[in-house]
């Protein structure tokens, strides 16, 4: 394996991943990515050039996908639309991009014999209950719930019956949520930073109860290398780091770090059809894969990234406004 196709990889998580297999590897990355709202090129435009190279284009188009696939000997699918609050907005560019760009790409693997890594969400198994002693596994039952997480259902399943069907070589990975740089501030955590860099209050969805599993973007890369190097063809595997955390907590650990008293957050209209918890066993990863996550201090990771946030202004910056103009809208 020499040449890596990264789709998505000037969004938050592919940008990371870029980033890792430069640092960690002598691959060359060819970055696919449409650069949509969420991407930034400025994540990946400080790597060198011989490294890594950027086309600009969308993976539901077979004209641009197809000689891409062709020559290289790898592909790992980033590119998504990302957000459950986008997707309740409007879920039309979720299922064009989700699913019939995942598609696209699987036909194009299936035409060239190329390898693919698809990476998806814990979020295409449901919810769990606060006290429920299961967490996902890879075996744990298909359940979307929001518009986002069904088209990305909709994607691994597409994955499953071009292996089954076609004899195409992919693997899957289902993650937890992710945080470190480069996260768009849509998202929760960096939202919540900006919000307090900016004097605003943290704004919490709901009672605040509901839990995810924080895990962060480095280890999420070293987890698709791994698999990408030793995983067997057809199979899953559920990637998470033991992050459980409560929204309210996650809220109080921001404030104390910046500085802020604890109990400065507002609560705000929540999410409709909002997921209670998420949860990953990742024992099949450590066990068969030999993997194991470096950052688990959450309290550690989060400074970094609060830091990361304060560092660097002038990347979000310009977007702040209009997303925060936005969430107003709907009570958010
Ligand atoms: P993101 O929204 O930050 O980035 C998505 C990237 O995909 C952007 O660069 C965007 O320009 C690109 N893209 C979107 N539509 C495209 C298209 N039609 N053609 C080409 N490029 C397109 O997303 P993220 O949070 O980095 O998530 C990346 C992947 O990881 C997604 O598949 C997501 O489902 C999955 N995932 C995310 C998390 C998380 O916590 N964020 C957790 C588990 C899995
Ligand atoms: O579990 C993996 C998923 O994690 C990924 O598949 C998605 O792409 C990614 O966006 C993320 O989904 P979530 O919906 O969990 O992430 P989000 O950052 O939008 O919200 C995290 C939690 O915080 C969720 O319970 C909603 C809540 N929330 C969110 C925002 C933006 C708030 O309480 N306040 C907010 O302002």
């Amino acid at each position: 394996m020499r040449n890596l196709l990264v789709t998505g990889g000037a969004g938050f998580i592919g940008s990371n991943f870029v980033h890792y297999v430069v640092e960690n590897t002598d691959l060359h990355v060819t970055v696919l990515d449409k650069l949509t709202y969420a991407a930034s090129r400025e994540a990946i435009e400080s790597l060198p050039s011989e490294r890594v190279s950027l086309v600009v284009g969308d993976i539901a188009d077979a004209a641009v996908v197809d000689p891409l696939v062709a020559s290289h000997d790898a592909v790992v699918h980033y590119a998504a639309e990302s957000h459950n609050d986008n997707s309740l907005n409007d879920p039309s560019p979720f299922v064009q991009t989700n699913i019939i760009g995942t598609f696209t790409l699987l036909e194009a693997v299936r035409r060239h014999g190329v390898r693919f890594h698809h990476i998806s969400t814990d979020e295409v198994y449901g919810d769990l209950e606060l006290d429920d002693p299961q967490r996902f596994t890879e075996s744990t039952p298909y359940n979307p719930s929001s518009p986002y997480s069904s088209t990305k259902a909709g994607s691994d399943l597409l994955v499953r019956a071009w292996v089954r069907s076609f004899g195409v070589e992919a693997t899957i990975s289902n993650c937890s949520n992710n945080y470190g740089p480069w996260q768009h501030i849509e998202k929760f955590i960096p939202r919540q930073i900006t919000n307090l860099i900016d004097g605003v209050r943290p704004k919490l969805y709901g009672a605040g109860l509901n839990v995810r599993d924080w895990i962060h973007a480095d280890d999420h890369s070293s987890a698709v290398m791994t698999i990408l190097e030793k995983g067997a063809i057809g199979e899953t595997y559920l990637i998470g780091a033991d992050g459980e955390v409560n929204n309210l907590d996650t809220v109080k650990l921001i404030l104390r770090l910046m500085g802020h008293d604890e109990n400065d957050f507002e609560h705000v209209t929540d999410r409709a059809g909002h997921d209670l918890r998420y949860a990953i066993d990742s024992t099949k990863l450590r066990t068969e894969l030999g993997w194991t996550p470096r950052f688990q201090d959450f309290e550690s990771g989060m400074s970094d990234t609060i830091r990361w946030y304060r560092e660097n202004e002038a990347w979000w910056r310009p977007k702040k406004a209009a997303i925060e103009a936005q969430y107003a809208a709907q009570g958010q």
